[in-house]
């Protein structure tokens, strides 16, 4: 092992207590200490998940990323292990990037992730990027001697060496293993392109699978490539994009393509192209295929334009989505908390046909910070439709989070106007409901420093950080108009299994 390694397992196992457990999000993944960012080889293991992620342990903004460790059986309550991997190699002497995992046909694990090296006589100070591995048994693992096993030289035509980065695994049935690697190109911006192996450490460039064409930001990183439903999926998260719809956010987003890849060209035919959550706090999503055959996704919950700037309140930064389960349904990808999240509900609370007339409403026992709740809204009167319904939670007073929808616009927002990230986030954000026939359905999922609001069984999806006190655990319904709600909560509590 590494002195850089043997020096982070060190430094988490003395701080990994602080703070502790009863003031870290209950149901989301935080580092041990530390800065996290992306999740990276996710994936199933020796009877296992396994979750990795960029990990800084000596501070709370980004630097000289790790990868960081921990297991789980349920993927809700995880385990810390110790750190798997620390630069300072002369391919990685800077930072262990993002990349995956997969299991091997001999049962080891692999570890495939870009190597990071900045380039002092670069005026931008950016850094050379390369593929490298590891291999492991869950627990240690082993840079592979042959690293880089893809150096700047394999980039093909006019790839860039600073942005070619976060390599994406999965094996071909007959064995071939396949990483999609994201590559910034003067042409296209970015492209997504595909390499190939038998082995995991002789791989050979293939295809390019998509371009971005400059329509999607300027360079897109931590691909994803999965067959799911009946279709084919390609997520991409894209770095400073333009604003060109409403479903197209300013700033760095995660897309989905679903499409059908051409049998002779290899190319990606796309079919459609849409944001993959439109709240202030999702970024570089990652897949896992689980054993009983469920595609999940599982993102940093943060925005990475904004995510340097706060203000240091614990040891540790940063935490996990809830992972998702995925499907294809009428052209949309829909997203929904996993369904081992159930186990952990308790103190079942309903109201049915609640009517709201032009007023502000509390439900009895509908209250909560750390909550599971579904909702649904319909029409009440055609004759006296409402024009604005709004939900608002983490409130405290005067102070709140809320959804709001408009049918006339079908325009959805979300806010959190009085948290304490006013002061230097994006505290909003708007997008349109591809669809509204009379009936909204919402679940929510509450935790201390989070929300995560899921639409129309997940076809439109909101992320964000909270940083409001725990304590503001108010939900009050407000409409213009008359509607009728139908509301069931449950409290989540970790120590249910
Ligand atoms: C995305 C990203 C990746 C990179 C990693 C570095 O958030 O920029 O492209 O591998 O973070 O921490």
């Amino acid at each position: 092992m590494s002195e850089v390694l043997r020096k982070a397992r060190e430094y988490e196992e003395k701080h990994r207590k602080e703070p502790p457990a009863e003031i870290r999000p209950k149901f989301h993944f935080t580092a041990p200490v530390g800065w996290l960012n992306d999740p990276n080889g996710f994936s199933w293991y020796q009877d296992r998940y396994h979750l990795f992620y960029q990990y800084h342990p000596y501070g709370t903004k980004w630097g000289s990323v790790h990868w960081g460790h921990a297991v789980s059986s349920d993927l809700i309550q995880w385990e810390h292990v110790p750190a798997a991997m620390a630069p300072g190699d002369d391919y990685d002497r800077d930072g262990c990037f993002s990349g995956s995992a997969i299991t091997m046909k001999d049962g080891s694990h692999l570890l495939m992730y870009t190597g990071f090296v900045y380039d002092e006589s670069d005026p931008k100070h950016r850094g050379i990027q390369t593929q490298n591995i590891a291999i492991g048994d869950g627990s240690n693992y082993r840079k592979c001697t042959s690293n880089p096993v893809l150096s700047v030289d394999d980039i093909p035509g006019g790839g860039d060496p600073y942005d070619f980065r976060d390599p994406k695994v999965w094996m071909d049935h007959d064995g071939i293993l396949n990483a999609v690697i994201a590559s910034g190109e003067e042409m296209s911006g970015a492209r997504i392109i595909v390499f190939r192996s038998n082995d995991g450490v002789h791989w050979k460039y293939s295809h390019v699978l998509l371009e971005n064409r400059y329509r999607f930001g300027r360079m897109w990183e931590c691909p994803d490539y999965f067959p799911l439903d009946d279709a084919e999926v390609i997520l991409v998260n894209a770095m400073d994009m333009e604003e060109t719809s409403p479903e197209f956010h300013s700033g760095n987003n995660g897309l989905y393509f679903l499409g059908r890849t051409d049998p002779d060209s290899k190319r990606f035919l796309e079919s459609s192209v849409h944001t993959l959550d439109h709240g202030m706090d999702f970024y570089a999503g990652q897949t896992m295929l689980a054993p009983d055959g469920r595609r999940i996704l599982i993102g940093w919950m943060q925005n990475p334009g904004t995510a340097s700037e706060h203000e240091t309140v614990h040891s540790y930064f940063g935490q996990m989505s809830i992972p998702r389960e995925l499907h294809i349904e009428k052209g949309r990808l829909l997203q929904m908390p996993i369904r081992e999240l159930e186990s952990y509900r308790t103190c079942a609370v309903e109201h049915r046909n609640v009517t709201l007339c032009s007023e502000k409403k509390k439900l009895d026992g509908v209250s909560g910070r750390i909550l599971d709740m579904e909702l649904i809204i319909r029409c009440r009167d055609s004759k006296r439709p409402f024009n604005h319904f709004e939900m608002r939670f983490a409130q405290h007073g005067d102070r709140f989070a809320a959804l709001t929808f408009s049918p006339v616009s079908r325009s959805l927002r979300v806010s959190r106007p009085f948290s304490p990230e006013t002061s230097m986030k994006l505290n909003e954000r708007e997008t349109v409901l591809p669809k509204w026939d009379g009936m909204l359905q919402i679940r929510m999922i509450l935790d201390e420093g989070s929300a995560e609001l899921f639409l129309n069984g997940g076809e439109t999806v909101f992320s964000m950080t909270l940083e409001t006190d725990p304590k503001a655990d108010n939900i009050t319904f407000v409409s213009d108009g008359d509607l009728i709600l139908d509301v069931k909560t449950y409290k989540l509590d970790s120590t249910l299994r």
